[in-house]
């Protein structure tokens, strides 16, 4: 069952141009079933149109504080009763200002201050209007009221500037909303995570690396944050998109993996190491393309830091899950690596061949811990994700 099922929103819509992508945040809402009743303040008539509104949330939209006809189906307190959450997409600088203050000049503030429902704003307008002391003093107001305050992004306008002010993408808003009623069970925690390859130089123009497609690291990336975790992803190169709500950092090599890791250690509660890291490196890059003079080339390779047995063995480590890439005798080569990098968990899959793991859209996993162990069967990596993090999130609360 979706986490929004029969759950009310009162999505309000004010005057900005991001309440274009409101239509598309009312869709994801209906589509996760959620009831949504759209409130627009008069200025959010002039960047969007209400019967688009009534079309996609099925819902007649309001608009106006003393309209006799509808206030004789739902008045406006009846509204703000009605509620389970009012999210307002966009919150305009003027709205937030009118909120801050209290004020009760349209149906929409009126309705946020006569309601007992949580109340959570998604920011939207030009940087220098988010940046300004005044919004910034009506939302630490707005704050310490416990109105929850989602975004801005950061990134490019629609008035040409970049910067802090975007309002958030509906898809986001969507998960949100998910959290909010069905906080996932990782909510605070912080997770770091290593993904994809990694590529080792050997001149300006080549390198030795692996298969790993930074899919099985990324869907493990999304469905953290599905459980409410915070998560950073140190990936290696690969052409996938940045799943939301996750902070990439992009990384070419296992030395720099390992300083990008070691430099979060400290804010990391559970550490998760996918990436196919090189375990060798060239001893010395060759600084201009090497030509193919000679019958034979060779290569002097050096080994590069195992960054997860650094992480395992910190001080104060976090929660560390390994993965094990073999080709044959998968749980005895796993429980050898977990034991020898002294981790709490180890993912393994058998590599090569058309048995999943790089590449490939499914996988399946052998978990194993301390005293226990679980066969994850073939599946989509997404999925897989959501299992193995399920399993993670168990044992990380269990050592707690
Ligand atoms: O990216 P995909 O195409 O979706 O494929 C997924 C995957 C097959 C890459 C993934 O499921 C996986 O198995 N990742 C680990 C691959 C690997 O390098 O395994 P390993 O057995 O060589 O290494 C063991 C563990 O030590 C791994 O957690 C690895 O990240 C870590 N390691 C290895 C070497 C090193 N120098 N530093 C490390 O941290």
């Amino acid at each position: 069952m979706s986490a929004l099922e029969n759950k009310r929103v009162l999505l309000g819509i004010t005057g900005g141009i991001a309440a274009y992508k409101a239509a598309e945040l009312v869709r994801l809402l209906v589509q996760a079933k959620a009831q949504v009743q759209v409130v627009m303040t008069p200025a959010a008539a002039n960047f969007i149109t209400p019967l688009t509104m009534q079309a996609l949330s099925g819902r007649s939209v309001r608009q106006e504080m003393f309209d006799t006809e509808q206030e004789a189906v739902m008045g406006h307190i009846d509204l703000a009763r009605w509620a389970d959450l009012i999210l307002v997409a966009p919150a305009s600088a003027d709205f937030i200002s009118r909120l801050a203050v209290g004020m009760a000049n349209d149906l929409l503030a009126t309705l946020c201050l006569a309601t007992t429902a949580p109340i959570a704003l998604a920011p939207a307008m030009n940087r220098e209007m988010w940046q300004n002391q005044a919004t910034q003093q009506n939302v630490t107001v707005l704050s310490q009221r416990e109105v929850e305050i989602w975004g801005p992004a950061d990134g490019e306008q629609a008035c040409g500037e970049v910067g802090p002010g975007r309002m958030l993408e509906p898809m986001q808003l969507l998960r949100q909303v998910s959290d909010h009623f069905s906080p996932g069970v990782l909510q605070g925690v912080q997770v770091l995570l290593t993904a994809g390859p990694t590529q080792e130089p050997i001149d300006p123009v080549r390198y030795v690396g692996n298969r790993s497609s930074g899919r099985m690291g990324y869907a493990l990336a999304s469905a953290f944050i599905q459980q409410g975790a915070t998560v950073t992803l140190i990936s290696g190169p690969v052409s996938l998109d940045t799943p939301v709500g996750v902070q990439r950092v992009d990384v070419e090599t296992a030395l720099e993996m390992e300083r990008e890791v070691i430099a979060r250690l400290d804010q990391c509660d559970i550490f998760v190491a996918c990436a196919a890291v090189a375990d060798y490196r060239c001893e010395e890059v060759a600084g201009q393309k090497i030509k193919k003079s000679q019958d034979r080339l060779e290569m002097s390779m050096v080994r590069n830091p195992d960054i997860l047995q650094q992480v395992a063995s910190a001080a104060s480590a976090p929660f560390t899950v390994g993965f094990a890439a073999e080709t044959e005798r998968l749980a005895e080569l796993a429980e050898a690596k977990r034991n020898a990098k002294g981790v709490d968990m180890i993912a393994a899959n058998l590599v090569g061949g058309d048995q999943g793991g790089f590449g490939s859209a499914e996988n399946a996993l052998t978990v194993l811990w301390e005293g226990g162990g679980a066969d994850l069967p073939m599946m989509d990596k997404k999925r897989l994700a959501q299992d193995l993090v399920e399993l993670i999130a168990k044992k990380y609360h269990e050592k707690d």
